[in-house]
């Protein structure tokens, strides 16, 4: 949580709105106030007619049965194939040579696949799945780097009816493990190896270790993208470029039902477990589909950036579904925005000429200070719509962006929403909404969220208080993996009734949400989720650590960065060289995003009388605050020196 107050710096009456520029709302997707009319008369009635804009094979008989909740069901009864309505039905409208991924790699290689193509190449791997007896149900896990192959991959998952588990090509192979693990996959596709800033990083070899305690898995496919060596294991490993070789280039979508299960993914919660996300098939391509038309504004001739990885939510939503549902052509980078020059995006800007460009607040954050000679070398004239998500974004990064990046022409869509919602909910429609910045505006026709206070009831305009969503959405997470006790617990028991979010609010006098972050132990490092419970248990895994405490220290960029205060055990003593050995370990067990940028070793950790430990604290400690009460504490005089050691380090 970026903890920086937007109220205080940026409170409603000193910021005068930025309207909709003209020629932008004359030429809009929603130019006025009828779709959330619409959905205020009758929200499943405008969930309904959403829903006609894709291909049913058959019709829902209910919208929405609410019968038994939390676990609501959208579209009861509805059929539907997902790569069917992003793929086969837009050549069927004319759309077969028009551009669905354009995609250029770290070194400058190029791609693209028209849709045509793009049938083509998930007919084969629809076939290779099936002949390797992937069908209705079973899980498959996709560890990938950020290239077509990947896209294919979900599409054919959704075609065959498999749930795909897409896990971040950054994260590490024992966290590959865990969700393999949980999710029981019978098929994990991987590459040899990622490009990243001109080095090879090696996946499947390096996975190799992990991979042997995944009994589940019974064959590896393989992208080779970066030449890295692998020793593949006979009858287990196949190579992506083999199966599709011979696989035949016919294949009909299998037909689902609305509420059969789409994919899992997995996003860090406040204990050391991450939480298996699961999203259904009907009402989530029903709300990606929507929400990326008029969030995103679609037109038929926009070049969409969505600069998230694909192993992401965001990646999901708004870089395969929503735009393909749409028919629209995305573009897709290998990299990172530094290499080789800092003006990388820029220059994929200027080439592909983008037209709506979607990414994270710690990006901006460090574009600005990267300096603006890099973006104003390249003609970014191209560009038309500019969205932001991840995190509260601050007024000034929204306000270099809009005119450093802008030029004061695009608005900006500040999207508010998480991996559990899987759509867009608060956001401004570009064509209709007077943009505040540092405020992602208003909920989403069809959304109804709230800021309530501690007894639920909604706060008064300036009240801070916590996000809540009062009625079910069509994109809505459906429960946790197999664990359906944690969803309950997660999300419906601090206020019976509502989605509790985990997020701080307040709404300002004309309603606009201000999004403070979570208000729980969940991280924001460089826009990747991280537990403190997921960091502290890799390090207590460690042999010589006896206890550990995590905590994100506010990061003029990243958002956090993440301060580990670790006692060690009897005898062991702390030194340069076991910082250097924990900080490695975590990297080693959760992947090197999670990888402490301090830590510090303390006798004790400051505990409540309970035994709790009190992150507060810590926090207080690392961002040198006044320490706040400390009268619940075992031992008082445990944070005093604590206090001292990181003084003196
Ligand atoms: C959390 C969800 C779905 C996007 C990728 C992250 C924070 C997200 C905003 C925003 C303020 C935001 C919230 C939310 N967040 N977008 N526009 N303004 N905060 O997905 O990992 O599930 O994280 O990201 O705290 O709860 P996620």
């Amino acid at each position: 949580m970026t903890e920086s107050n937007n109220k205080d710096i940026f409170s409603e009456d000193q910021v005068k709105p930025f309207q909709p520029p003209e020629d932008f709302k004359a030429s809009a997707q929603v130019k006025d106030d009828g779709l959330y009319k619409k959905a205020e008369k009758d929200k499943l009635a405008f969930w309904a007619d959403m829903a006609e804009n894709l291909d049913w094979t058959k019709k829902w008989d209910q919208v929405l049965d609410d019968s038994n909740p939390p676990y609501f069901k959208w579209f009861v009864n509805g059929k539907i194939n997902v790569s069917a309505n992003c793929i086969d039905r837009h050549i069927e409208n004319g759309l077969g040579d028009k551009k669905a991924i354009v995609f250029e790699g770290e070194q400058g290689d190029t791609a693209s696949l028209t849709y045509s193509e793009l049938l083509k190449e998930v007919n084969k791997f629809s076939n290779v799945l099936r002949e390797l007896g992937v069908s209705s149900g079973d899980t498959v896990t996709l560890w990938m780097p950020m290239i077509p192959e990947a896209v294919v991959a979900m599409l054919a998952c959704t075609r065959v009816g498999a749930v795909h588990s897409v896990v971040f090509g950054g994260f590490s192979p024992d966290s590959l493990k865990d969700r393999i693990l949980d999710s029981k996959s019978k098929v994990l596709i991987t590459a040899d190896g990622a490009n990243r800033k001109g080095k090879v990083l090696p996946m499947i070899g390096a996975a190799a270790e992990a991979l042997e305690d995944c009994p589940s898995i019974e064959k590896v496919i393989i992208v080779e993208r970066s030449g890295a060596d692998y020793d593949p294991i006979e009858g287990r490993d196949l190579r992506w470029e083999d199966l599709m070789k011979d696989a035949e280039e016919d294949f009909s979508p299998v037909e689902m039902d609305a509420e059969d299960p789409l994919f899992i993914l997995y996003s860090s919660g406040t204990t050391g477990k991450p939480k298996g996300i699961l999203h259904t098939t009907g009402g989530y391509l029903v709300g990606v589909n929507t929400t990326h038309r008029y969030v995103f504004d679609h037109r038929d001739d926009d070049i969409f950036w969505c600069t998230a990885d694909i192993g992401w939510i965001t990646g999901h939503s708004y870089i395969v579904y929503g735009p393909l549902s749409n028919g629209s052509t995305v573009f897709m980078y290998e990299g990172t925005p530094d290499y080789p020059k800092r003006d990388r995006f820029w220059e994929l800007v200027e080439k592909y000429k983008i037209t709506v460009f979607y990414t994270a607040p710690t990006a901006i954050r460090s574009f600005m200070r990267w300096g603006n000679h890099f973006p104003e070398g390249r003609d970014l004239s191209s560009l038309r719509l500019l969205g932001s998500v991840g995190e509260p974004i601050n007024p000034e990064a929204w306000l270099w962006y809009h005119e450093h990046i802008g030029k004061g022409k695009c608005p900006i869509v500040d999207t508010w929403w998480q991996t559990e919602t899987g759509m867009i909910m608060i956001t401004p429609l570009p064509g209709v909404t007077p943009l505040k910045p540092g405020s992602a505006t208003k909920p989403f026709p069809g959304i109804d969220a709230e800021v309530v206070d501690d007894q639920g009831e909604p706060s008064k305009p300036g009240q801070r208080g916590f996000l809540v969503v009062k009625s079910p959405w069509p994109a809505m997470l459906r429960t946790l993996y197999e664990d359906p006790d944690r969803y309950e617990n997660t999300y419906w028991k601090q206020y019976p009734g509502l989605y509790f979010t985990g997020d701080g609010a307040w709404k300002d006098e004309q309603g606009y949400f201000w999004i403070m972050g979570r208000v729980d132990d969940v991280l924001n490092v460089s826009g990747h989720r991280i537990g403190t419970m997921e960091v502290e248990s890799a390090l207590v895994d460690h042999r010589d650590v006896a206890e550990a405490a995590v905590i994100g220290k506010v990061h003029e960029v990243k958002g956090h960065a993440i301060t580990a205060f670790v006692t060690l055990k009897e005898g062991v003593e702390g030194s340069e060289e076991l910082v250097k050995e924990l900080k490695a370990h975590v990297g080693k067990k959760i992947g090197a995003i999670a990888r402490p940028e301090e830590v510090f070793f303390t006798y004790e950790l400051p505990k409540t009388r309970s035994g709790k430990i009190m992150r507060r604290l810590l926090r207080d400690i690392a961002e040198q605050r006044d320490l706040g009460d400390v009268t619940t504490l075992m031992d008082p005089d445990v944070v005093a020196s604590i206090k001292e050691e990181y003084k003196g380090s």
